[in-house]
């Protein structure tokens, strides 16, 4: 909002400098009160009641919250479906006719469904599955890019209450096959293949061979024609659009379900090599989403709203599908890479539907500043009013270059911190109360407990790093939580809090204003170009290669050069050869899937270990990011830190050159 006049009062300061929201986005903002914060710290946990007040009960809860520790259970008593919550209530209200997704193909193709048409063939699906014996509680894995057909079979599972397992389509083979037996499924629908950069993905093929090494029998499988080419249909293989014609003009019954029973589940990477298990309720859950969609990105059903994260994570499930259905917006989708056919896609998709409020992240916001402003500038993106991101700590460069060439210095921008685990939004400004300081997430949402404590859980002071961690239940939480059974990992560090907390894996610190600014991991969790990955996961790929010997993976940790370093060692007769690069390469694409290739792979005589053997991963992050690795003296062989800090700053002179 820079008018080039003098400003009259600090507030007036403060917007024309873009750190508070312009009074034009306060007036119409779905929260505009400062007073939230305190009702919900005092009325807590009741406050919550106006999350769940977004949503159409059948039966309505009788608690807002029980239990004083695990267990605990919101909305105790009450009974939903996200289904006919996200579809039939809009329909009754009036909406049938207003545009539920609009999709635009690689091709530049559209498809519009309106809610009408999306209830339409979501009750065919969900009569499809019924007729291929899904049952209630059956999970239904869904292996599929950003087409219409995934967010359809999402809703088609909530309908009958099949709790759906989303993997994502770039995932190998291999990891699907864990995911369906972690998962128990039985059902799979897939697609024949898509296009990623102009290349086919032959997707069935990978769902077959996932199939064929899953211990259990995958019951059926449906398959979306993408390619429009002749697939092979095996017995229990079905064609989608054949089993929905079966089924047009079908009615069911959205299926009552207990506020705490499981709406789908979904893998993220922990910090074992095996992929954490998450299962998210149907009550807490939506009732979250619903209201973090309202509050935070501001929507309502008179919003078009575009965000460029793939469904097949959480971000996908709960601001692209649940969320923004939920609250009656219009959603766009497109299939494909935001720069492909050319890197003003997201700009004309904007400009093209009036895009109210864009949710990317900072790993998609870097690739924008590499591209050039002339893209944004080529296109007339006055209908945005609110931006947002997530998934990574965003650079404040990062942060003024989308509230200035996106923005136009006039949308707030929201930081939102959450993670699978939490289901929805749990640190960010509400952009229509709170100024936004660059590089800070902002304070925890109201009713939300976040705090940096030390490792004896006290409170850390300001400025000083800690931990972030979760001291009071929310809505959004899962099972593992709810019920207390947590997960393997992530249980240890802080050790020492008295009663219920959950450990992020995060780290933080805390400003005198409260407002929080994320670290990263401080667990065995890496976060590589915004995708979440596994040390552990990526290193027992390497070690699984003929003569490697040990592993270690860290993240690059420049905006300009994300990836993976993975440092190895072969077996002492063995020279780590590019045969060998490559052939980690294609174990690591088999058995995870090409996100986790690394950048580069050093070969090193040892790596650096404590004298109990424990490799030290931090030296290794130093060495990588050309930092200061400090003390070595707690190491068993601290000479291999000044070898290996001459080998990569020798590769890196060389590839600069
Ligand atoms: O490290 C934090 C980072 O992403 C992790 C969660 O990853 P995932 O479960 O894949 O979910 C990503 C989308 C919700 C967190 O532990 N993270 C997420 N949002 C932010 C963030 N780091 C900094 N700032 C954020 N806004």
């Amino acid at each position: 909002m820079s008018n080039g006049r003098e400003s009259d009062t600090p507030e007036q300061a403060a917007e024309s400098s873009g750190r508070r929201p312009p009074t034009s986005f306060v007036e119409q903002a779905n929260a505009a009160d400062e007073s939230i914060y305190e009702t919900f710290e005092t009325t807590w946990p009741d406050c919550w009641e106006a999350a769940a007040a977004r949503l159409a009960w059948d039966e309505s809860y009788d608690t807002v919250l029980s239990g004083d520790g695990p267990p605990f259970e919101w909305f105790a008593g009450g009974t939903l479906n996200a289904s006919y919550n996200c579809l039939d209530r809009h329909l009754e209200a009036g909406g049938k006719n207003r545009v539920a997704i609009k999709w635009e193909s690689r091709t530049g193709d559209t498809r519009v469904y309106t809610y009408q048409d999306l209830s339409r063939e979501v009750n065919e699906f969900a009569a499809g599955l019924r007729e291929l014996g899904v049952e209630e509680d059956d999970v239904v894995t869904l292996y599929m890019p950003n087409i219409p057909e995934l967010p359809i079979a999402m809703l088609a599972c909530a309908r009958i209450g099949a709790p759906h397992n989303v993997v994502f389509a770039g995932l190998s083979a291999d990891a699907l096959a864990t995911r369906l037996e972690s998962a128990e499924s039985n059902y799979l629908v897939t697609c024949d293949g898509y296009y990623r950069r102009g290349n086919p993905v032959l997707l069935k093929r990978k769902a077959d061979d996932a199939r064929l090494s899953v211990d259990h029998d995958i019951r059926e499988t449906v398959v979306v024609d993408r390619l429009d080419g002749d697939t092979h249909l095996g017995e229990t293989q079905h064609d989608y659009h054949e089993l929905v014609e079966r089924h047009a003009g079908a009615a069911v019954d959205p299926v009552e379900r207990a506020a705490n029973d499981c709406l789908f589940l979904i893998h993220t990477s922990g910090t074992t090599g095996e992929p954490k298990k998450v299962k998210h309720t149907t009550g807490g859950y939506l009732a979250h989403v619903a209201w973090t969609t309202e509050t935070v990105l501001d929507l309502g059903p008179a919003d078009t709203y575009l965000s460029t994260a793939n469904i097949g994570w959480i971000s996908g499930h709960s601001y692209v599908v649940y969320g923004p259905l939920a609250v009656g917006s219009t959603v766009v989708m497109y299939e494909g890479a935001p720069d492909y056919p050319e890197k003003d896609r997201l700009w004309n998709l904007v400009e093209s539907n009036a895009v109210d409020v864009f949710y990317t992240a900072p790993t998609v916001i870097r690739s924008f500043m590499k591209w050039g402003s002339e893209y944004p500038a080529a296109h007339d993106l006055s209908s945005l009013r609110l931006l947002g991101t997530v998934g990574e700590p965003i650079n404040p460069r990062a942060w003024e270059w989308y509230h200035e060439h996106v923005g136009g210095g006039r949308c707030p921008i929201v930081d939102t911190w959450w993670q699978t685990e939490t289901g929805g939004m749990m640190v960010t400004t509400l952009p229509g109360v709170d100024e936004m300081k660059p590089g800070s997430v902002g304070r925890p949402l109201p009713g939300i407990d976040a705090q940096v404590v030390d490792a004896s859980g006290s409170e850390c002071g300001p400025n000083e790093p800690g931990y972030l961690v979760v001291r009071r239940p929310w809505p959004g939480m899962p099972h593992a939580l709810l019920d207390g059974t947590r997960w393997a990992d992530g249980q240890s560090v802080p050790a020492d809090i008295d009663g219920w907390f959950y450990f992020t894996g995060d780290g933080a610190r805390r400003d005198d204003d409260g407002y929080i600014t994320v670290l990263g991991r401080v667990d065995d969790v890496i976060n590589v170009s915004g995708h979440r990955l596994g040390t552990m996961e990526v290193e027992s790929a390497i070690v699984d290669v003929d003569h490697v010997v040990e592993a270690a993976v860290v993240s690059i940790d420049d905006p300009q050069a994300e990836g993976i370093y993975a440092y190895v060692t072969v077996e002492a007769d063995v020279t780590g050869d590019d045969a060998t690069r490559k052939r980690i390469e294609d174990r690591v694409r088999e058995r995870i899937g090409p996100i986790a290739i690394p950048e580069e792979i050093v070969f090193t005589p040892d790596l650096p270990k404590t004298r109990s053997g424990k490799i030290m991963r931090r030296f290794l992050e130093n060495i990588t990011n050309g930092e200061d690795f400090g003390d070595t003296s707690t190491l068993r062989n601290p000479e291999v830190v000044g070898e290996l800090e001459s080998i990569v700053r020798n590769r890196t002179d060389v590839s600069e050159e």
